[in-house]
């Protein structure tokens, strides 16, 4: 497909953890242009009112089309979680966001039916991934575990050590105990987690990263060879707030890369 009304990919996320989204794209398509923004004046939404994540979305995709993006991939769970239908319904490019390709590894990984989601207060609350995992697999039994201290771990750059797998426990171990054989990471800061994660769930659970799976995603509906090819496409960066720790982090995100961000003033 081509994109039509616009020629990059445009994403949004509330700060960081889009970036992983954004460097499986990279991979996976990449001579593409891309528009990333990160909202982090307003960051977390995991904590915020239903209300407040679906205007918040609404003005991150706004700005993304005035930068004439033709596709919107929708980098934060808790986004998509709450938002995806005001934006399908409103929005005159496709979207895409975490739910759906998440769940649809999710129910192609597992043997046993039982599957863990881990996420954001508000992705957890919102019952989301449950409802779009029973709705195509109506047999299957999920169990959902919002670890509210996983963000701040991975924005304070602690992402192995004591403390970390000391959290890790305390948030799979009811997974472990309900047999899980496959979690879904429901938040795109947890892959940077992946090590401790699974290193608690160990080698017979499988994990699945919404970000490799929008990516696959993305690729089919541009029609992109399957093969992931070498090189990144051009991308820019904005942020709704400073941009130094941004630029910083970033790097650990999208393993290791230079990102010179460019603050906006306002979405609107
Ligand atoms: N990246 C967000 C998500 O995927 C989590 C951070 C936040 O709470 O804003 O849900």
């Amino acid at each position: 497909m081509l994109l039509s009304g616009g020629t990059s990919i445009g994403l949004f996320d509330s700060g960081l953890g889009g970036l992983t989204v954004l460097r499986e794209l990279h991979r996976a398509c990449p001579g593409q242009r891309y528009a990333y923004l990160g909202d982090n004046a307003r960051f977390p939404y995991g904590t915020k009112s239903a209300d407040t994540i679906v205007r918040y979305s609404r003005e991150c995709a706004g700005f993304l089309l005035k930068q004439e993006v033709g596709l919107i991939v929708v980098a934060c769970n808790t986004a998509s979680s709450i938002a995806i239908a005001a934006l399908e319904a409103e929005l005159s490019v496709p979207v895409i966001g975490t739910v759906v390709p998440a769940v649809r590894e999710a129910l192609a990984a597992t043997r046993s039916g039982v599957v863990g989601v881990l996420g954001t207060n508000a992705t957890v609350a919102s019952g989301v991934y449950e409802a779009a995992l029973r709705e195509r697999e109506a047999g299957v039994k999920v169990t959902s575990q919002a670890c509210p201290l996983f963000v701040p771990l991975v924005e304070a750059g602690m992402l192995d050590g004591e403390i970390v797998e000391k959290v890790a426990e305390l948030y799979l171990a009811p997974l472990k105990a309900q047999g899980v054989d496959t979690v879904i990471l429901g938040c795109t800061h947890y892959p940077l987690l992946i090590g401790p994660i699974r290193r608690f769930l160990g080698d017979g659970v499988a994990v699945v990263e919404c970000s490799k799976a929008i990516a696959r995603d993305v690729q089919d509906l541009l029609g992109l060879p399957g093969a992931p090819a070498q090189g990144r496409g051009a991308t820019q960066y904005f942020v709704t707030d400073e941009v130094g720790q941004f630029n910083k982090l970033a790097g650990l995100f999208l393993g290791g890369q230079h990102v010179e961000a460019v603050r906006i003033e306002s979405l609107l």
